[in-house]
């Protein structure tokens, strides 16, 4: 049976680092507050030009300098994001011509907010094993600073930007080895971007284009969800507490994290954590932190990978894979 297996990760961050002082020159906050709440000491912002699909080439590119493949082995591109580079065409359609897939390539986005990455992982391992397509490039992207209200500071300290990738291919040997996605749309007031284009250009207005989160509720659903969807994921393939090389997770907030791989019973050792230095880049946080600790030698081939995310919607959902 044809089961789909990692080749390749790659990543890219903007050039910029804004550091938790340069906030506190621009809201009412401090360092000490959004280490302790968060974790997080610093992002990457994009430049003023630099455009989603800018960061996923980038990241792109060096996933398949990675796999050793070039762009002539894709046959299907899916970019999560929430922040894209135009309402149409895809920004997957846009690294098509941009990384010299050949034309009739298989691509699309997905919109799963802080999912997405997990979302986009299951849709094409589902191509690769029903025969749909042989080598994918899925992509988290997000240029999440321009959806900031950077006056609020209750949402502009977590963000930041950034691009992951991986190349997926098809292989006897498998490597994702169970996907697990969730929705439920009921708590849309808690965490949204409050405006859409269905609503029209003239009731943009104001803060209407931005992140709106009441964080502290979020948290809680956040906590409560991933701990399930820890216990659903081993039960499903038969493992214990503990079994897991290591935890991937979302790079939201330490304090979630740190919960969801106490919940797998894996020490902090085992769990890989970008959001200090990345911030939350939303769908581009997990293959960030994946290729992070792909390069750095922490990850090894064969090793069994949990990858988990929580994000708008709700959505949520998780992946095993022997990487
Ligand atoms: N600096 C200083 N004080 C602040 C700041 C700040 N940047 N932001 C908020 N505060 C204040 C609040 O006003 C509040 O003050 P008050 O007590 O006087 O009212 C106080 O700090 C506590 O605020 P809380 O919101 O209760 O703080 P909490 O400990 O919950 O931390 C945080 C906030 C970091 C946002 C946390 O709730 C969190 O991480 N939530 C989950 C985020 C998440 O996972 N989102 C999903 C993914 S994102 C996506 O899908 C797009």
């Amino acid at each position: 049976m044809t089961r789909s297996r990692i080749r390749g990760t790659g990543s890219y961050l903007p050039d910029r680092v804004v550091t938790n002082a340069e906030l506190e020159t621009m809201v009412d906050t401090t360092d000490r507050w959004i280490l302790e709440r968060t974790g997080i000491a610093q992002r990457h912002i994009a430049a003023p030009d630099q455009i989603c699909s800018d960061l996923a080439e980038a990241a792109a590119r060096r996933a398949l300098t990675h796999a050793a493949l070039t762009a002539d082995d894709i046959d299907l591109v899916v970019v999560a994001t929430s922040t894209p580079d135009h309402i149409f065409p895809s920004t997957a359609c846009r690294l098509v011509e941009r990384l010299g897939i050949a034309p009739g390539a298989i691509a699309f986005d997905i919109g799963a907010a802080c999912s997405g990455f997990v979302y986009g992982l299951d849709v094409a391992d589902r191509f690769i094993r029903t025969n749909g397509a042989q080598r994918a490039l899925v992509i988290g992207a997000e240029v999440f600073s321009r959806i900031l209200d950077w006056e609020d500071r209750s949402t502009c300290v977590l963000f930041g930007d950034g691009a992951g990738a991986v190349v997926l291919e098809a292989s006897e040997k498998p490597g994702i080895l169970s996907t697990h996605l969730h929705a439920d749309g009921r708590q849309t007031p808690l965490l949204n971007v409050p405006w859409g284009v269905s609503q029209g250009y003239e009731r943009l207005e104001g803060s209407h284009g931005k992140v709106s989160m009441r964080g502290n509720e979020v948290f809680r659903v956040a906590v409560r969800t991933l701990g399930a969807l820890v216990d659903e994921t081993l039960s499903a393939n038969g493992l214990e507490r503990g079994d897991v090389d290591w935890l991937v997770p979302h790079q939201a907030n330490i304090r979630i994290m740190t919960a969801t791989a106490r919940k797998l019973g894996l020490p902090p050792s085992r769990m890989v954590s970008t959001v200090a230095d990345h911030g939350n880049t939303s769908a581009a946080s997990i293959p960030l932190a994946l290729d992070t600790a792909v390069r750095d030698g922490r990850i090894q081939r064969d090793e069994l990978l949990l990858l988990e995310a929580f994000g708008a919607g709700f959505t949520w959902g998780s992946a095993l894979i022997r990487y």
